[in-house]
């Protein structure tokens, strides 16, 4: 057995294991795909006998981290190999202040063992079939003139420096007043707002059938329009954290990139 880097040729396995793992379908590109190929981006793979049996990814940004893609086929389980893939991912990521990840209920045993610490709560849901987005007034498109403030807004809320992957997704992003609605290069609709007008106003002109969308549960007026837009509740991730404590504004998060990095 052998954890090592993916390759490109090792991404559809990488997927495979993923989609059975947490049972839905991750097609390209999704926010793994794009993780691969920045910079500060890990993808791992665990393999036996020439096949892909675990993954991993982690993400840096700076002095924060996270963790991501810990999975392991059924067939390969009970060997605490989630464990030595997140160490490994850990290792990847070198030294930083704050180590993060959102962890399912069959992962958080793990994280625990490991010394991270519980740091809040998502809530996970699905746009419904029927959702039509709806761009009300004063929401229009971003533009580069924008990009400093959502820069600022997206650095208030998760007191991170996501800018790479803020970067990545202010085209075609949409703007109000007090906040952005954003468009990575992956299906995913992240919101930042510092108002919940604006938050629901962004949510109402982003949402689409079946696509993911999670809110911090701290977050009660999102979560609540979530609900009201008739989403479908999926199932939950606590935030785990270890290391420095992050000042961090779950109420200014409406949505998410990712079950990876928030
Ligand atoms: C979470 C996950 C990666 C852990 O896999 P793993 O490293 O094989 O897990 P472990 O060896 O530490 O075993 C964990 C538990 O699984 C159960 N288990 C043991 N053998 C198993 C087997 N053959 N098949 C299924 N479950 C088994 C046991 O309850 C065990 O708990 P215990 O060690 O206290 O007895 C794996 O369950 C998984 O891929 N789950 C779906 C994706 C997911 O939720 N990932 C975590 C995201 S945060």
């Amino acid at each position: 057995m052998q954890i090592r880097p993916a390759t490109a040729a090792d991404l559809d396995a990488f997927l495979d294991v993923m989609s059975i793992s947490f049972g839905v379908s991750n097609r390209r590109p999704n926010v793994h795909t794009w993780v691969a190929a920045q910079p500060g981006g890990h993808l791992l793979v665990a393999e036996r006998d020439g096949r892909v049996v675990a993954t991993g990814s982690g993400i840096g940004f700076g002095p924060t981290a996270w963790i991501g893609a810990i999975a392991v086929r059924p067939e390969a389980r009970g060997e605490r190999l989630g464990q030595r893939m997140t160490e490994a991912v850990i290792e990847a990521l070198g030294e930083r202040e704050t180590l993060l990840l959102l962890a399912s209920p069959s992962g958080r045993p793990i994280y625990e063992r490991m010394g991270f610490e519980p740091d809040g709560a998502y809530r996970v849901f699905s746009g419904p079939a029927h959702a039509q987005a709806a761009i009300g007034d004063g929401v229009r498109p971003a533009t580069e003139a924008d990009r400093e403030g959502i820069l600022a807004l997206d650095a208030l809320a998760t007191g991170e420096d996501r800018s790479a992957a803020v970067g990545a997704a202010l085209d075609g992003a949409l703007v109000t007043d007090g906040g952005a609605g954003l468009r990575p290069p992956f299906p995913a609709r992240p919101i930042l707002a510092s108002d919940p007008d604006a938050g629901r106003a962004l949510l109402a002109a982003t949402i689409e059938p079946g696509i993911r969308l999670a809110a911090p549960q701290a977050n009660v007026p999102a979560v609540e329009a979530l609900i009201a837009h008739g989403c479908e509740e999926r199932h939950g991730v606590v935030r785990m954290r270890r290391g420095a404590p992050v000042a961090w504004r779950p109420e200014l998060l409406w949505g998410v990139f990712s079950l990876f990095f928030g």
